[in-house]
């Protein structure tokens, strides 16, 4: 049984997001994803359209995805890796490097990302069509 986990925002659930968790899934028996709690994203300077419920709940939904839990802070990741008994940490590769520290535990590995799709392109255009009509 090979463990995998990732971790992630997932505010407006889109293409990139599934393929992401289809690949990642794909890389083992078991996938549990850590979403990340709207503290954790206000610490970190970001605001999420769908509140941490919503979000945890379409991850949870997705067929690839066995367990869901929430991302509180940095830190946790280790923790995570020992309790959960983590065999592949997997993100996409925006933080490719960011998480070598991580290889003393488990494997790392950096899937690429699905081009032309994020969250926050999907804010920009919807906010440009706004404006565009009033
Ligand atoms: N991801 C991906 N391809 C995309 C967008 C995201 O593979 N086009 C991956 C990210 O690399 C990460 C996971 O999906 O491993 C969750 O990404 P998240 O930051 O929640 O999504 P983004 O759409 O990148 O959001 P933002 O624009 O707010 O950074």
């Amino acid at each position: 049984m090979k463990n995998v986990m990732t971790y992630g925002t997932f505010d407006l659930f889109h293409y990139g997001h599934l393929r992401l968790l289809e690949r990642a899934k794909a890389l083992g028996d078991h996938l549990t994803v850590a979403v990340s709690t709207d503290d954790f994203n206000a610490v970190k300077g970001k605001k999420c359209t769908y509140p941490f419920e919503h979000r945890a709940r379409i991850v949870a939904a997705i067929r690839y995805v066995d367990r869901v839990i929430p991302e509180r802070n940095w830190e946790q990741k280790v923790d995570d890796i020992k309790k959960f008994n983590i065999d592949v940490f997997v993100i996409g590769d925006d933080w490719q490097g960011k998480f070598d520290h991580l290889r003393e535990y488990c494997e790392v590995v950096y899937l690429p990302r699905t081009s032309n799709i994020s969250t926050t392109e999907i804010k920009q255009n919807v906010h440009k069509e706004v404006k565009r009509r009033s």
